[in-house]
């Protein structure tokens, strides 16, 4: 599949497709010499963007030849890392080292780093110096190189490289290493090899503007690019034509899309043409900034047959005097009208929402503002995390704070996010409700798991040929965050 092409960067896309086909005869010559298949496994680690890029990297695999397994033992492993907390890079680490006794079996084995995290230059010269077993990084900005740079690994960078390549390509030790500061490309119609057959993410912006004084994103994923809105609609067409149902309109602040476009859209305007668009059945978006979600984007929703009613609408503090610290631009009660506007608007939507506990500062009396704030809302779930320092970001430089408190005041928000989200669950208790049936479940084969609208999970007795279907199904009985259900004619 060599149909790359790209308004913005049409010649650097016909070079991509040139090397997509030397390295589809690499790996040919690879599975002549081995008499068997050459195998890719990629690792996904992080957000719904990462998966998506991940979508992307396994298109430009396939399309060169590798038969995708899941068995991180493969002929060629990618992990595409996350950095927006410091577990998920020691996770990364920690596995990194398994990966070595892999290649130790198998010389032949390519390991590539690509993502956030080796968008730092720090982890950059950690993998380099302790990980020196790392054939290629890249970062967040040129996946769409992938090809070209797998060429050079299994080639040798000495004898393949040409002159009009990217001067960005270094060799440290025995590592290829490509890292982009920025980037303005935005590469359409990249090989895509979808995880789901019936629903997709799509990508409508890249990179954030927001700077919060505690993340790592604007510095890891750039400052913010809309696409266009044809581009995307186009996309979605596409999907729609080969089986998707639902999208997932992908950006780290949604409510921001197309500002800054040549022919400016809001995000209200796009969400109106993709819901036009004939054969898709449900729309999801995320992230929302609470500083700028507007009263048309609440009326859209509320008149749409298409957007589902779930908006994910990161608290992050309930504090105001935290949420300054944070560089938020919105204080308590900013947010907390917002959100019973939301509601008021349209009862039945399920907002959740991602909440930092222990941020530089934070006192006991900020954590009860969060908790207010989590009873009044009512939130359906809530994602909370434990502050972790992001060298380069303003927090980092802040006074922290002592763990054992934090671990204390992390417990307390959780109990509080725990008790809500049972409360709402419950709310559904007998309805009847669609359903998109998403798998097989994993327990128990004669049940097949689905998502409400709400994405509430239900489980109910059903055969494999309704994956991919929205039926209707009775929520029968609470199982803490889940349901039994049964089908409804
Ligand atoms: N520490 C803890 N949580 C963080 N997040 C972003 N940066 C950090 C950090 N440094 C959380 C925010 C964000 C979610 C994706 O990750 O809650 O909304
Ligand atoms: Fe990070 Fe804030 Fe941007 Fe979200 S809006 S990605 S939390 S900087």
């Amino acid at each position: 599949m060599n149909d790359f092409e790209t308004r913005d960067n049409k010649e650097e896309i016909k070079r991509q497709s040139d090397y997509l086909s030397l390295l589809t005869e690499v790996v040919k010559g690879l599975k002549q010499r081995k008499n068997r298949d050459i195998t890719a496994c990629v690792e996904t680690f992080g957000c719904q963007m990462n998966a998506r890029d991940s979508e992307k990297i396994s298109g430009i695999l396939k399309s060169a030849g590798f038969v995708l397994i899941e068995d991180e033992n493969a002929d060629l492993t990618v992990y595409n890392t996350c950095s927006v907390r410091d577990n998920a890079n020691q996770k990364v680490y920690g596995r990194l080292g398994r990966l070595s006794v892999f290649k130790k079996n198998n010389p032949d084995m390519k390991i590539v780093m690509c993502g956030c995290m080796t968008q730092e230059e720090c982890v950059i010269d950690k993998i380099c110096h302790s990980y020196s077993f790392v054939d290629l990084i890249f970062g967040t900005h040129n996946i769409y190189r992938l090809a070209e740079y797998l060429y050079y690994v299994y080639e040798g960078i000495e004898n393949v490289k040409f002159d009009d390549s990217d001067e960005n390509i270094v060799k440290r030790g025995k590592t290829i290493v490509s890292r982009w500061e920025e980037t303005k490309v935005i590469c359409e119609h990249l090989p895509v090899d979808r995880k789901f057959p019936y629903k997709s993410g799509v990508n409508i912006m890249f990179g954030c503007n927001n700077f919060c004084t505690y993340c790592i994103v604007p510095y890891v994923r750039g400052r913010e690019r809309s696409r266009e809105a044809d581009e995307i609609i186009d996309e979605i067409k596409a999907l729609v034509d080969d089986g998707v149902i639902e999208v997932m309109l992908l950006g780290q602040n949604v409510n921001s899309y197309g500002k800054n476009l040549e022919n400016p859209i809001s995000f209200s305007e796009l969400l109106k043409r993709v819901e036009q668009i004939e054969g898709l059945s449900r729309i999801r978006f995320m992230t929302s900034h609470p500083k700028d979600l507007s009263d048309e984007l609440i009326e859209t929703i509320k008149n749409s047959n298409k957007i589902c009613h779930h908006i994910h609408l990161p608290l992050q503090s309930g504090s105001s005097r935290i949420l300054k610290k944070m560089n938020r631009v919105y204080d308590k009660e900013k947010y907390l009208d917002l959100a019973l506007k939301i509601k008021r608007e349209i009862p039945d939507i399920s907002i959740t929402t991602d909440i930092i506990v222990g941020f530089p500062g934070e006192t006991k009396e900020d954590v009860d503002d969060t908790i207010d704030v989590i009873k009044k809302v009512g939130f359906d779930n809530a994602f909370t995390f434990i502050y972790s320092v992001r060298t380069g970001t303003p927090a980092a430089k802040m006074e922290q704070l002592d763990e054992e408190f934090v671990k204390e005041q992390f417990d307390r928000v959780l109990e509080c996010v725990q008790e809500t989200a049972r409360e709402q669950v419950k709310k559904i208790q007998g309805k009847v409700l669609p359903v998109l049936c998403e798998e097989v479940n994993k327990q128990d084969e004669n049940l097949i798991t689905g998502r409400l609208e709400n994405n509430t999970i239900v489980h109910f007795k059903g055969s494999r040929d309704l994956i991919g279907k929205i039926v209707n199904v009775r929520c029968d009985e609470c199982r803490g965050f889940y349901y039994l259900g049964e089908i409804v004619e």
